[in-house]
C-alpha cells in the first residue's frame, strides 16, 4: 500500500489505473469504515482511501481541533483491509489558499435536519468531496466508485444528487450502518463516550426503532408529529438533549406525503458533550 500526501504523488500512484474505488474518510477509523473498504474490494481496479479532517465542515465550537488524528493506526487498518493507496493531504496541500470557491447544495436538502443544526456543514462537505473526487478521479478513464456510509444519510443524499447533477462520472455506492452488539451505530465520535454512556447510547437506536414501529402500525400520516414529539420527550427523559427525531421520505428527507412508502427515521441528540446521529430505513404499506 502506498501512502501519499501530495496531489502530484496521488496522480502518479493512480496513473496505471483506470477505475478507482474510493472511500473518503476523516480518519480515526472503525469497523464501519473498514466495511466500506471491504465493499470497495470487488469494484474498479484500485482501492483508494483518503484521510483528511476537513476544517470547512466544522462549525464554531465544534471539535475540529480535538478530532482524533490517528494516521499510523488508520494506515495499518487500511492496509490490512485491502486498500492500495492512502491519500492523506495536509491542509496546506488541499487548501493552499483560503477556499473561497465552494459547492453550495440546495437549501431544501441541506438546510434541514443536520443542516439546520450545523449551518454550513453540507457546503463544507460538498466542497471537500468535490475536491477529493477531482483529486482521485481526474485521470480515471473509466470513471469509478465512491462509497459513503448510510449512517450519515443526509450527507449520502447530498452527495448522490451532487454527483448526478454535476454529471460526475462516478457511481455513488451506499454502505450499510455497522453497529455494536447493543445496536449503537459505530462512529468516530463514540470514542468521546464513557463506558456507561456507550451502553446508554444504544437507546438512540431503540427510540428510532420504536418510532418506525409506531408509524408502521398507525393508520394515518397525521400521527407523525405526535410520534416525533413523544420520541423527543422519551429521549429527554433518558438523559439526552435531542436536536431532532424525525420521520421522513427516504428520497428527499421531507415529511412523508400520502402515498410515500419508502421512509426513514433520523435522529440527532447529545449525550453529555457528545452529539450522535443515527437513522433507520423502513417501508410503510
Ligand atoms: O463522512 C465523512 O467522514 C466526511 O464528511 C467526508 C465525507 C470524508 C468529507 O470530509
Amino acid at each position: 500500500m502506498q501512502i501519499v500526501h501530495s496531489l502530484n504523488d496521488l496522480r502518479s500512484a493512480l496513473r496505471p489505473f483506470n477505475q478507482p474505488a474510493f472511500v473518503p474518510t476523516m480518519g480515526n477509523l472503525h469497523a464501519g469504515h473498514l466495511a466500506l473498504m471491504a465493499q470497495a474490494q470487488p469494484l474498479g481496479d484500485v482501492r483508494v482511501a483518503s484521510i483528511f479532517v476537513n476544517r470547512l465542515q466544522f462549525g464554531l465550537g465544534e471539535d475540529f481541533e480535538s478530532y482524533p488524528r490517528t494516521l499510523a493506526g488508520d494506515c495499518q487498518a487500511l492496509e490490512a483491509n485491502g486498500c492500495d493507496i492512502v491519500f492523506a493531504p495536509t491542509e496546506a496541500e488541499l487548501y493552499p489558499q483560503a477556499q473561497t470557491y465552494s459547492v453550495q447544495p440546495p437549501k431544501e436538502l441541506a438546510a434541514i435536519l443536520e443542516g439546520h443544526f450545523r449551518p454550513g456543514f453540507f457546503t463544507g462537505v460538498a466542497t471537500v468531496v468535490t475536491k477529493l473526487l477531482n483529486c482521485v478521479f481526474s485521470g480515471a478513464k473509466d470513471g469509478g466508485f465512491a462509497i459513503f456510509g448510510e449512517k450519515d444519510f443526509q450527507q449520502l443524499l447530498v452527495i448522490r444528487h451532487m454527483v448526478a447533477q454535476m454529471a460526475l462520472p462516478i457511481q455513488v455506492v451506499p454502505g450499510a450502518i455497522v453497529r455494536d452488539a447493543n445496536g449503537l451505530a459505530l462512529s468516530s465520535r463514540n470514542g468521546y463516550l464513557s463506558d456507561s454512556q456507550r451502553t446508554h447510547a444504544a437507546s438512540l437506536q431503540a427510540t428510532l426503532q420504536h418510532m418506525a414501529q409506531q408509524v408502521k402500525s398507525s393508520s394515518s400520516l397525521g400521527d407523525i408529529p405526535n410520534i416525533e414529539q413523544q420520541a423527543m420527550n422519551t429521549m429527554r427523559s433518558n438523559g439526552w438533549s435531542p436536536d431532532y427525531m424525525a420521520v421522513c421520505n427516504r428520497h428527499n428527507l421531507l415529511s412523508p406525503a400520502a402515498g410515500d412508502h419508502e421512509l426513514i427515521v433520523v435522529g440527532a441528540a447529545k449525550l453529555g458533550d457528545t452529539r450522535l446521529i443515527d437513522n433507520l430505513q423502513f417501508n410503510r404499506q
